[in-house]
């Protein structure tokens, strides 16, 4: 495979990250085929032309099914709003084109499989935007996990908190109404659970509790509205392995920016992990001398692949982007048949599963088990 012709629809905060991945992959990695920037599809074809002359798309159109259709086009990247992925992934897979769509799935289970059902039955390349298990150092602490390096994971604690909902006197958007799904735990908390999934394996059972910090927000056209997501989870689980956690999710945290604070603990030490420290982890090993007992900083280094492939320094720093650009790579791993290190539509439909035995317990208010009905394990 020489080249691949991309196509994005959607050119907000994901689309330009997208956008951005595709441009750096090849100068990051090398060895990957040529891209090409064929089609940006917008809600408008004006705003469309301008976003593709800002990232460089030869063609812009104002019907994304217009991006699907295009020959030229192989793999489409979906970062369009959550209510819209199923179809836009549906479409791609059925017309033959790769799909690389950002998280979460869909806000309903059905849609999901529907999207896990094309991807099976097209057996092209379908992976979801689950960026934060690209970063190197998460890599790392999977390989300390299977070293045994802090023996058995008894205990895990996650806490990923933002502020982006958090003024009571922001307008009313897509993340507000019941089309975008729950709120915190699918549009959100997603992504811790996409850590849990490649260091710790599936969540067997499950007990959640959702809030509405504010249960109205202002109209654009004026007056209130009711806000029918919830803005905050908190959720006790238990991992298939046996292992207990905790799951908080907020996006109406103030002064939290961006943060997925994860703590492991086993029999013989633990991990913590914060992706608004991204490039840290701090290991603690039991069994030294009581008197220089404490946490070991590890900073992230070339000897953490692929930071090497990004800068020979350690110490300096990835940033958020970097990890979509190894997501983009991985990608392409996929698309040419090799195994890659992704969440794919199969996986993601356990992950859904996951979030919504969380709002059956919310409903139930009791523990739930995951049906993983006939997913792989
Ligand atoms: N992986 C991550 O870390 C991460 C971070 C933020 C958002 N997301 C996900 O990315 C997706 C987009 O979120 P965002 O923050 O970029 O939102 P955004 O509002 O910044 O961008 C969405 C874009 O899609 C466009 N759009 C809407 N409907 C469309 C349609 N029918 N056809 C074409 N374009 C359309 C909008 O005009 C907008 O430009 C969501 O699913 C969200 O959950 C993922």
């Amino acid at each position: 495979m020489d080249r691949v012709g991309v196509g994005l629809i959607g050119s907000g905060f994901m689309g330009k990250c997208h956008a951005l991945a595709w441009n750096a992959v090849r100068p990051v990695f090398g060895d990957c085929p040529e891209i090409r920037f064929v089609h940006l599809a917008e809600t408008t074809g004006e705003l469309a032309r301008e976003r593709a002359d800002a990232f460089g798309f030869a063609k812009s159109t104002g019907d994304w099914s217009d991006v699907i259709a295009d020959p030229e086009v192989e793999v489409v990247s979906v970062t369009a709003p959550n209510p819209f992925h199923a179809d836009m992934a549906v479409v791609a897979l059925q017309a033959g084109k790769h799909v690389w769509c950002e998280k979460p799935m869909a806000p309903t289970l059905g849609d999901a499989i529907r999207m896990r059902d094309a991807a099976r039955t097209s057996g092209k390349a379908a992976i979801l935007g689950y960026n934060y298990i690209q970063n190197p150092l998460i890599r790392q602490i999977g390989r300390l996990l299977a070293e045994g390096v802090i023996g058995e994971v008894n205990h895990v604690r996650v806490e990923m908190d933002e502020d982006f909902m958090a003024d009571p006197s922001a307008v009313f958007s897509w993340r507000s109404g019941a089309l975008s799904g729950y709120g915190a735990l699918d549009d959100f908390s997603v992504h811790p659970l996409s850590l849990i999934r490649v260091l710790l394996g599936r969540v067997g059972s499950v007990m959640a509790d959702m809030v509405k910090p504010y249960p109205e927000r202002p109209l654009a056209a004026g007056g209130q509205g009711p806000v029918e997501t919830y803005d905050i989870a908190s959720v006790l689980f238990r991992l298939e392995s046996g292992a207990s956690g905790v799951l908080m999710a907020n996006r109406s945290a103030w002064g939290r920016k961006g943060r997925i604070a994860l703590q492991i603990f086993g029999s013989k030490g633990s991990i913590l992990f914060d992706q608004e420290r991204m490039n840290e982890i701090h290991v603690y090993r039991a069994g030294g001398a009581a008197a220089d007992a404490g946490y070991t900083t590890v900073l992230a280094g070339p000897a953490h692949a692929p930071y090497d492939r990004f800068i020979p320094a350690p110490g300096h720093g990835l940033g958020f982007n970097d990890l979509k650009v190894m997501e983009c790579r991985q990608l392409l791993s996929a698309i040419a048949g090799e195994d890659a290190y992704v969440i794919d539509f199969e996986k993601g439909v356990e992950i859904e599963r996951t979030v919504h035995a969380m709002a059956q317990s919310f409903v139930r208010r009791g523990w739930v088990d995951v049906d993983y009905g006939e997913s792989s394990s």
